[in-house]
């Protein structure tokens, strides 16, 4: 089916200027860009966004990362688009990641690891309307 997912570009990679470089490998696996833009996130919004993780270990210096600099976030839309994302990614640990993937190319550790995407329909959708309004989103 047609799905939409949330996706996000992160820090280290908008630091190496990787955006268009994640954009096309997105795009060559047809998902399509239909909504965009990029921000500095505050740390409160980083803390709200990452919710799901608070109380791990990782979660202070996740938030801290998260906001220390610009990133892109995006709507996705695509067949299949969550898993697409996601293998398109690669695995959330560079050293675990699959050739050609996002984050075997461009990460630099697990927490660098250049981009986010939502794991299933639900937080997929949380994750769009936590970032976008409707309007926003040009199909
Ligand atoms: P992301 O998909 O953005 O979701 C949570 C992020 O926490 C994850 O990618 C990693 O960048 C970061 N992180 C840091 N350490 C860990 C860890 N040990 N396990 C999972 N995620 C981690």
């Amino acid at each position: 089916a047609i799905e939409r997912t949330f996706s996000m570009i992160k820090p280290d990679a908008t630091a190496r200027n990787l955006t268009g470089k994640i954009v096309a490998k997105l795009e060559d696996a047809g998902l399509r860009v239909v909504a965009s833009k990029r921000i500095h996130m505050s740390l409160a919004q980083a803390e709200a966004f990452y919710a799901v993780h608070k109380g791990r270990p990782f979660y202070e210096e996740l938030t801290k990362q998260m906001s220390a600099g610009p990133v892109v976030v995006q709507v996705l839309e695509g067949e299949n688009a969550i898993l697409k994302n996601r293998e398109v990614m690669g695995a959330t640990n560079p050293a675990n990641a699959a050739e050609g993937t996002i984050r075997k190319e461009f990460a630099l550790s697990i927490g660098e690891n250049s981009a986010h995407g939502s794991d299933a329909p639900e937080t997929a959708a949380e994750e769009i309307a936590f970032w976008f309004s409707k309007t926003e989103i040009v199909g």
